[in-house]
């Protein structure tokens, strides 16, 4: 065999193992010294320039060189290539025994599921649920509701005024007018929302809060059933235990009224949640509802006051302050 050819299969040989390289487990040290080494292929070849004839060792040489060199380039290369395989490979590793990073998740609002309670307790006994604009006129938040201008009656809920005629709504029972006018009996519903009143805040009231309106409107609706779906309403929501009592009260917009009044054990007093009675028939008139056809109840129940009794919580600003410390409790 020729010089050349011995050359041309040393090169071949090299080329065939360095690409397995990449795909199998020869190792790159190993190939190094099979073919690079002191004893290897390459030098093997270089000790046959002593048989040489003397003129043709200096191209024998040239070529021999050629080969080396172009052998080590190979070789560089696959080692550059193999490191950074491998450097990818350890980026692209996971590890799927560590524990996961905790992504903090909020909660829902007490106030909201505190409603949402409600809104469950309420649709399993048939009533339906609507909503109605927070910024009113006088004549949904008072007039139709029988509260005339200048009646002392408005004193009740002191008002936020937006401009002359539009108000911050002081209760939900605007809305039971617009339900009434906006459709005929029978009706049955409840109203959640927010509500509005500029009055001394203290631990049990706030300048803005949440209420439930109720409104039934049927034939032969009767006092004695606003006292039972109250009734069942309370103990749904605080349990058979719970302390309740019904107190005569007063609302221009119905005729008996009463209030509600849970007892606070932790501090050893009655709370009002809500007030409620039959709808006064100046209400019906007002909207155009025969009153000698109709009888209905209503009701409105504050919700940051029923959470505070459920939930044990002291002052209603707690509600506001929007403290994670007090929020992630529940
Ligand atoms: N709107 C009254 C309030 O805010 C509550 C109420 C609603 C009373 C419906 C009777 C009937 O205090």
């Amino acid at each position: 065999m020729s010089l050349k050819d011995k050359i041309g299969a040393v090169r071949n040989d090299f080329r065939a193992a360095i690409e397995n390289i990449s795909n199998g487990p020869v190792k790159l040290e190993e190939l190094r010294v099979k073919f690079l080494g002191r004893k290897g292929k390459v030098a093997k070849l270089f000790s046959t320039m002593e048989s040489i004839a003397p003129d043709e060792r200096a191209n024998a040489g040239k070529l021999l060189n050629k080969l080396k060199d172009e052998l080590e380039l190979l070789f560089n290369s696959a080692v550059k290539n193999v490191t950074q395989n491998q450097k990818q490979n350890e980026s692209d590793y996971i590890d799927y025994t560590l524990p996961g990073i905790d992504v903090p998740i909020g909660s829902i609002h007490l106030i909201e599921q505190t409603l949402t309670e409600v809104k469950d307790i309420f649709k399993s006994i048939g009533f339906s649920i609507a909503y109605g604009p927070e910024i009113d006129d006088e004549y949904h938040n008072f007039e139709a509701l029988n509260i005339p201008k200048h009646h002392p009656a408005r004193d009740m809920q002191d008002t936020f005024f937006v401009e002359d005629n539009a108000v911050l709504r002081t209760h939900t029972s605007n809305v039971q007018i617009h339900l009434m006018e906006n459709q005929p009996p029978p009706i049955r519903y409840i109203v959640p929302g927010r509500v509005f009143r500029n009055e001394a805040i203290s631990y049990k009231s706030y300048c803005l809060f949440h209420q439930v309106e109720g409104l039934y409107v049927d034939k032969n609706v009767s006092f004695s059933e606003l006292k039972g779906t109250l009734d069942y309403f309370v103990r749904r929501m605080f349990g058979d235990n719970i302390k309740i009592r019904f107190r005569p009260s007063y609302f221009p917009f119905t005729e008996p009224s009463a209030e509600v009044d849970i007892w606070n054990s932790e501090r050893n007093q009655w709370l009002e949640i809500l007030g409620c009675g039959m709808v006064n028939p100046k209400v019906f008139e007002n909207i155009g509802y025969d009153p000698k056809i109709w009888h209905g109840y209503a009701f409105g129940m504050g919700i940051e006051r029923i959470a505070m009794l459920k939930y044990k919580i002291q002052d209603i600003r707690h509600f506001y302050r929007n403290d994670i410390r007090f929020l992630e409790q529940f």
